[in-house]
């Protein structure tokens, strides 16, 4: 393991110096766009002035003859886009392929200054993350890049799973990481065939009670999933995502993943499709009801310490820091979309 001060040094003569702190930034929504299709690149502009974040992927959803054109077309937006205060993204191929290679270099080469960050999909240890994070310093400092540009790990393998503790602390370009469920399914050798969300045959059973029908209750496959990377990321400090909703037309569950999410300690998930843009800004939102209810706490303890009474329910020292996160975050929330915040 490097020392706390090795850690903390560019991996390449010239490249940016690491950050010790994130940037504080409103993450809502990630929204994929396939740059190949000149169609949806055409609608970037717009869409960087609807979303938290713009992604171009490059990765599984693009046909293996138009890989090449993706990524010309990424850079292409890139280079035309004024992104203002909207993150810039892309999903590289995965380290095994023959296309992320180039990905890196030539993205990095062309438009380095204004990405943000690069999602590394299919990540299985923390080897996979200093391959980027070495590569990356190199191309920053070939370029002169001023900001290092941050990694992303899509957490969607087994292996993966296993190693998320020491992922989430293997750099400090570490910018945080998303369940991608749809891999890990087949990872794990789940028997579905769905991108993300529940499943009608994993339910547990009312008791039973005489000849009475049984009422089944469907439970969250990826519960222990999501509480474990919430877990791995927030010690690291670093954020949490949910990935994936792949039904369109179920917007009420997949609004259901997403809020699972949210109060699990998720900070965002993926948009795919544009209905589900609304869905991940109202959900990774906080409600104006819990903001208020968080303002009357941090209100009646103002250091923080102590207990009180609010409408016959303890709050002491533990429910005034959660109270915070959500008055914290509502501030961000408000300060990004240009309005006051609700509730406070
Ligand atoms: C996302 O990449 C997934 O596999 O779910
Ligand atoms: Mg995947």
């Amino acid at each position: 393991m490097k020392t706390p001060r090795a850690f903390y040094q560019p991996l390449a003569i010239g490249a940016p110096m690491p950050l010790r702190e994130l940037p504080v930034r409103v993450e809502r929504m990630i929204h994929f766009v396939p740059p190949h299709l000149d169609k949806l690149r055409a609608k970037v502009p717009d869409l960087a002035r609807q979303v938290d974040v713009v992604l171009g992927n490059l990765e599984d959803a693009i046909p293996a003859d138009q890989k090449l054109a993706a990524r010309r077309g990424f850079i292409e937006m890139a280079k035309a886009t004024d992104f203002g205060d909207t993150g810039l993204w892309t999903r590289i191929n995965a380290l095994d392929s023959p296309w992320m290679l180039d990905d890196v270099v030539e993205i990095v080469g062309a438009i380095g200054d204004k990405l943000d960050v690069v999602m590394v999909p299919k990540v299985q240890g923390p080897w996979d993350i200093h391959y980027v994070d070495q590569l990356l310093a190199q191309l920053e400092a070939k370029g002169g890049v001023r900001k290092p540009i941050l990694i992303h790990a899509i957490l969607e393998t087994a292996e993966g799973v296993k190693n998320v503790e020491a992922i989430a602390t293997a750099s400090p370009r570490m910018h945080g990481m998303s369940l991608g469920p749809a891999d890990l399914a087949a990872s794990r050798g789940m028997k579905t065939t769905r991108v993300g969300g529940g499943h009608p045959d994993y339910v547990v059973l009312a008791d039973a009670a005489g000849d009475a029908p049984r009422a089944a209750f469907q439970q969250d496959l990826w519960h222990y999933t999501v509480a474990k990377m919430v877990d791995a990321c927030m010690a690291a400090g670093i954020k949490p995502f949910y990935g994936p909703f792949g039904d369109f037309s179920d917007g009420a569950a997949c609004e259901a993943q997403f809020r699972n999410a949210f109060l699990m300690g998720c900070v965002g998930a993926w948009s795919l499709h544009p209905s589900q843009i609304d869905i991940a800004k109202r959900v990774f939102s906080p409600r104006p009801e819990e903001v208020a209810m968080a303002k009357r706490i941090l209100d009646a303890m103002p250091d923080g310490t102590g207990a009180v009474m609010i409408d016959g329910k303890m709050q002491d020292d533990a429910t005034w820091k959660q109270a915070k996160v959500i008055v914290d975050l509502a501030r961000q929330v408000a300060a990004r979309d240009g309005e006051t915040p609700h509730g406070l």
